[in-house]
């Protein structure tokens, strides 16, 4: 890994031996790129690739050039990057190259989560010093190039050097021009309950993408998008990946020119973003991390998994296994006592798992969902020994305890809001729109900020918390904050956001054996800025298994099984009403952090016995699930059949998913071509759950070579009476070990 300059032709080379990243310094100073792909010999000069100098804009010049981080009105006039509002009402800036450092390792960011390295050997970073002379506005432009992933991260400070405010418009995280257009946008989108739909479109002259305004990155819209050639599949063709690490409002689109030029921005929604910048100021974007990948979407995913899983998660519970865990939500909902959650949790421990978590209605007065957010005190009658009672007893049986919260909310109906109306989010004078009958807290003051810290380091450390589910169930409307003047409200939003990662940061510091799951009605705010704080998500609220392929395949494509929350819950499922197997729910759930939402009292002994088993078999391959290679092999957005499979780094042990959604009589013959093995090694095939004996198992068991399961591949179908006997919602999975 290298970031080689060469003064002669004005390059910076970012190289790790599998990709390379070119910035250069143009004629008339302005920082333009010169290309973004696949590893070049870092010795060479790649000036050509912009066919003439550049000397400014004039005429066409410029048209055809690509630039590292654009601005508004100078000629240039695709989308910008960056716009600067000035003293003088212009928004014109004149950025040109001033300096540069070639750093080793990674900075943090401050206030704001960031990828970050453990030695500094891991990783090099080019600061460029861009200046407009005029304003006084500097803009670094900071580029990572990590050693052991195939990505770049990026991120932008402008600082005021002038002696009048500035006001920045828009500042995007990063900008990526490309030659052509012949690439499809896929972006993750979707809705409460089917986050993370995969949707492709092809690109065309114009604007496309997606964006937020809710205040958090949204069950929409995912804060990634990739750019694929139409022929790039999960195995093969190119790729880059566009993710932001960040939970608010954003952007992330591409613009095509009218010569094909593809423009890729992504970076905080400028839409109502206005930050004011006084003279010796700086204002920091959040980071965008950067993929590129020659071998499809699977490669794609290989360096976002890597990279989020041990350098953007951290803590204490980074690299270790993460718990069993069983919430009593599903099962329950409001209606519970201790007597009841004792029951479940004694349940549990039976069943083989590791942590209970009490989820939403311990507080207040909190019967239904109408009341008491704010009020974090226990509610007696429910639990007469507090919580503190609670995870004595549950610590008693074994077990960890984890407890549910959703600190950013106020209810109309709380102590809180008796005593604090003016906390919440509203502009004075108009009504507060509700959602889920509830206001969200202003995040962007600090005393509120602090008034939860104390609330909830108290119940965190009055009982025995191991485990804490960070919810946040409504999106933000009337964006206004008390304490910023008029001018300024364009800030709020982004300041909320701080205010967020501000709590999270003082709780992980002063418990950081506490592992923090973040969820926002499911997956509202599954994205790379949560991580930084959360290791793992609540994907989505629907826990129906067929419903949870599509979400669990979508997520996958940016995030690592590690940060998916992924549970087995009752049937008929509560989100759709359908009736799955209950070795169908697992064997989906298995491909991310593992756990059960249910009440084992609705259970019958064969249930219970299948499940003891379910557990057990995770607890065994945990290690795999939760850090192994995840390959994806057959879309659920494409067919009735899906299969995926995870594989250990050293490619002894794997296990593979295969699922059919709808039963089909007399079914032909069909193969599941398996992925990421050794070739040349033998392995030891076995079905789970073994002993059905069906075609599946009898086809597929017993020893195969890696080269075999590779090509030839596992076989399905040729059984008249496979549609009967297995239903819909078939599914099962292979263990494969090698054989010495
Ligand atoms: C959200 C979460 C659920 C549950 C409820 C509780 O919807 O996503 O898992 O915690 O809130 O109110």
């Amino acid at each position: 890994m290298s970031i080689t300059y060469n003064g002669v032709t004005g390059e910076f080379h970012l190289s790790n031996g599998v990709i390379s990243y070119i910035i250069c310094v143009y004629e008339n100073g302005y920082a333009g790129q010169l290309y973004f792909g696949a590893a070049l010999d870092p010795l060479g000069s790649y000036r050509h690739l912009y066919r003439s100098r550049f000397d400014g804009f004039s005429n066409s010049a410029g048209e055809f050039a690509r630039f590292e981080y654009p601005s508004y009105g100078n000629g240039d006039f695709r989308l910008p990057a960056v716009t600067i509002l000035q003293e003088d009402g212009s928004s014109v800036i004149e950025p040109v190259y001033r300096s540069h450092r070639i750093v080793t390792g990674k900075e943090p960011i401050p206030f704001l989560p960031a990828t970050y390295v453990d030695e500094a050997d891991e990783a090099e970073t080019l600061e460029l010093d861009l200046e407009d002379a005029k304003s006084g506005a500097t803009i670094t432009l900071s580029c990572t190039i990590f050693r052991d992933h195939a990505a770049v991260a990026r991120h932008v400070r402008i600082r005021n050097g002038g002696k009048s405010t500035l006001r920045i418009k828009c500042a995007m995280s990063a900008s990526l021009d490309l030659e052509d257009s012949g690439w499809e946008l896929l972006t993750l989108t979707g809705a409460w309950a089917r986050e993370c739909g995969v949707t492709t479109r092809s690109l065309a002259q114009g604007f496309q993408g997606v964006a937020s305004s809710r205040g958090i990155s949204s069950h929409h819209q995912n804060p990634f998008v990739a750019l694929k050639r139409p022929e790039t599949g999960e195995s093969m063709g190119e790729a880059y990946g566009f993710s932001l690490v960040y939970s608010g409002n954003f952007l992330a689109g591409c613009e095509v020119d009218a010569f094909g030029i593809s423009r890729v921005r992504i970076g905080i929604n400028p839409e109502g973003f206005d930050w004011e910048l006084p003279p010796g100021a700086f204002f920091d974007t959040p980071e965008a991390v950067l993929a590129w990948s020659g071998t499809g979407l699977t490669g794609l995913s290989d360096a976002y998994h890597g990279l989020y899983r041990t350098r953007l998660a951290r803590g204490f519970w980074r690299d270790r296994p993460r718990p069993v865990l069983l919430n009593n939500w599903e099962g329950t909902y409001f209606d519970f006592d201790e007597k009841k959650l004792l029951s479940i949790a004694s349940s549990a421990k039976e069943l083989g798992a590791e942590l209970f978590v009490l989820d939403d209605g311990w507080y207040g007065k909190r019967n239904d969902d109408t009341s008491s957010l704010g009020d974090w005190i226990v509610n007696p009658e429910k639990l007469p020994e507090g919580i503190s009672g609670l995870a004595e007893k549950v610590g008693k049986l074994g077990l960890s305890f984890g407890i549910w919260i959703e600190p950013e909310m106020i209810s109309a109906r709380s102590g809180l809001f008796e005593r604090h109306p003016d906390w919440a989010i509203g502009i004075p004078g108009r009504p507060r729109t509700e959602g889920r009958q509830q206001y969200v807290l202003d995040f962007s003051r600090r005393e509120i900020v602090d008034h939860l810290y104390e609330v909830l380091s108290g119940l965190f450390s009055g009982a025995r918390v191991s485990y804490v589910k960070w919810d946040m169930n409504r999106c933000l409307t009337e964006p206004f904050s008390l304490s910023l003047p008029a001018d300024r409200q364009g800030e709020f939003f982004h300041r909320y956001c701080l205010g967020v990662y501000s709590l999270y940061e003082r709780l992980i510091s002063a418990f950081p054996e506490i592992l923090f799951e973040s969820c926002a009605g499911g997956g509202g705010r599954f994205d790379p800025g949560m991580l930084f704080y959360a290791p793992q998500a609540w994907t989505s609220d629907d826990s129906d298994a067929i419903e949870r392929l599509k979400i669990q395949w979508g997520a996958s494509i940016c995030y690592p099984l590690s940060s998916m929350g992924a549970h087995v819950s009752a049937v008929p499922n509560h989100q759709t009403g359908r009736m799955t197997p209950l070795a169908t729910r697992a064997a989906v759930a298995f491909f991310g952090v593992f756990g059960y939402e249910l009440d084992p009292a609705g259970l019958s002994d064969a249930e219970k016995s299948i499940i003891s088993e379910q557990i057990a078999f995770y607890k065994k391959h945990r290690g795999l699930f939760q850090t192994g290679r995840f390959i994806r092999l057959k879309s659920p957005f494409d067919g009735n059949d899906v299969a995926w499979m995870v594989v250990s780094p050293d490619k002894t042990l794997a296990v593979a998913g295969a699922y059919r959604i709808l039963a089909r009589p007399s079914p032909g013959l069909s193969r599941l071509v398996l992925r990421g093995l050794l070739a040349d090694a033998s392995y030891r095939v076995a079905a789970w759950p073994a002993g059905t004996n069906d075609a599946a198992e009898t086809n597929n068991t017993g020893l195969r070579g890696g080269d075999e399961l590779m090509h030839a591949g596992l076989l399905f179908g040729g059984d008249r009476w496979y549609a009967p006997t297995q239903g819909d919602f078939w599914s099962r999975l292979f263990v494969l070990e090698k054989q010495e």
